[in-house]
């Protein structure tokens, strides 16, 4: 499709979005799109400009989309406009709104056909850092997503600046590019098999939108606190993160509050998140943000510029942080701040289900038994990895609480699952009624059957 600049600059103008709209540019996040009707998204075909190469990708007029942001107990209230050549839907990722409003074709609503529309709207009563992506196939795979944030009616953190980084590994528009872009010198990644992919090449890593040569800049005053929101959206790439010179101290995972811990860089599965605190307390100096796939090749950054450096230059695009080797956040670490009200005793109901191949106890989607629960139950779910690869599992719908020693575990949306004899034990409250999806996030497990549905039925 030859590019018109409208394309290139994305249709989502003419549906009524601003262009300032998301993450892109300089990391700064856009301001709410407030306008009465609800902010619009327009799937469409698009350009994106990659450090001076333009490719072709299908997104919402932007890469990532335009930054969605709400306060808790507003109705999120968007409208879908479908110019894509087939149908799409929105998923609302970590959120749980009414079935009907999950936006899984299939399951929850019909594709949105090409030219067609659709109105999603509920209230979100919980705050955190989400994300938004369509969940039609492989569509997620190009530059369907974006950052969903929906603000406390209080904030209790105080800093001086927020960013939102979403991580995402690309190759549309690049295929036949099998080299990893740029690998750090002096990495010391996990066996291959740590992590699952697809056997396909990501040539790139994108940090909101942006190859490693034309990185994101978070700009921090000496004594500047700044809030990290990290989103991993990638397909098929789990990452660390660290920040050159600066710890990190996390408040939340999933969105929802944990006892702040710091550490020098976290691990996010692909649909995890996690906000970090960061205190900029150099004098000043430009430092690498560092984003490194677990488990292979491959490297994105952003930059941290501190006011008063304008004139120093950038890190070498593979700088690698020393932070990356440092200590890294783990499940046990988080102890949850808001822990779920689930009673004392044993569960209602419990599963305990092998995560093997693809399959999923066993099965694949879609021949799949159901996973049948009852409004009002304490459900268990309990994830045996006997795979090689990597497993990061999601929940609709639902928050859940992952069990670990402190008891506190943090709750979640998405779980990582280790190979090879990882286990991984979550509690939720079955209190939303519907059909939802239980899947792997990595996108070819989940197109591979790699998916069950939880499934309220009467007692
Ligand atoms: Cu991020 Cu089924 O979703
Ligand atoms: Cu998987």
């Amino acid at each position: 499709m030859p590019a018109t600049r409208r394309q290139f600059l994305g249709l989502g103008a003419a549906a009524g979005l601003s262009l300032v709209a998301g993450c892109s540019g300089d990391g700064r996040p856009a301001a709410a799109p407030s306008s009465p009707g609800g902010p619009r998204l327009t799937a469409v075909p698009m350009r994106m400009d990659l450090a001076g190469r333009e490719i072709p990708t299908w997104g919402y007029g932007t890469v990532p989309g335009p930054e969605i942001r709400l306060r808790a107990g507003d109705v999120l209230r968007v409208r879908l406009d479908n110019g894509l050549p087939e149908g799409t839907t929105v998923h609302w990722h970590g959120l749980a709104p009414p079935n009907g409003m999950d936006g899984v074709p299939g399951v929850t609503q019909a594709p949105v056909a090409p030219g067609a529309g659709f109105t999603y709207e509920f209230e979100t009563p919980v705050a955190g850092s989400f994300m938004y992506h369509a969940h039609v196939g492989m569509q997620l795979d190009r530059g369907l997503y974006g950052p969903l944030v929906v603000e406390p009616r209080t904030e209790e953190l105080a800093y001086d600046h927020e960013y939102t980084l979403m991580l995402d590994d690309w190759r549309d528009g690049l295929e036949g590019h099998a080299d990893h872009g740029s690998s750090p010198p002096g990495g010391d990644p996990d066996p291959v098999d740590a992590v699952s992919f697809g056997g396909r090449a990501y040539p790139l890593l994108l940090v909101n939108g942006r190859p490693p040569d034309d990185p994101p800049v978070l700009r921090a005053r000496p004594g500047d606190r700044l809030r990290l929101r990290v989103m991993n959206v990638a397909a098929d790439t789990g990452f660390r993160f660290a920040v050159a010179g600066h710890r990190l101290t996390v408040t939340h995972t999933d969105g929802m509050p944990v006892e702040p811990v710091t550490v020098d860089a976290l691990r996010l599965g692909m649909g995890e998140r996690y906000d970090v605190l960061v205190e900029a307390a150099h004098p000043g100096g430009v430092w690498q943000v560092g984003v490194q796939a677990e488990g292979r090749g491959g490297w994105g950054r952003a930059v941290l510029r501190y006011t008063g450096s304008e004139t120093s230059s950038a890190p070498a695009v593979a700088e690698r942080p020393a932070e990356l080797d440092g200590r890294l956040v783990t499940y046990p670490d988080l102890v949850s701040r808001e822990p779920l009200a689930v009673p004392t005793g044993t569960p209602d109901r419990e599963y305990d289900l092998e995560l093997s191949g693809t399959q999923i106890g066993g099965q694949s989607h879609p021949d799949a038994d159901p996973l049948p629960v009852v409004e009002g139950e304490w459900v268990r779910v309990t994830m045996r990895n006997t795979s090689a690869k990597w497993h990061p599992m999601h929940l609709h719908g639902h928050h859940f609480q992952v069990r670990t020693p402190s008891g506190r575990g943090p709750v979640k949306d998405t779980v990582a699952v280790p190979s090879r004899g990882g286990v991984v034990s979550f509690d939720f409250l079955a209190g939303n009624p519907g059909d939802w999806l239980f899947h792997c996030h990595n996108h070819h497990h989940m197109e591979d059957g790699m998916v069950r549905v939880v499934r309220y039925g009467p007692a």
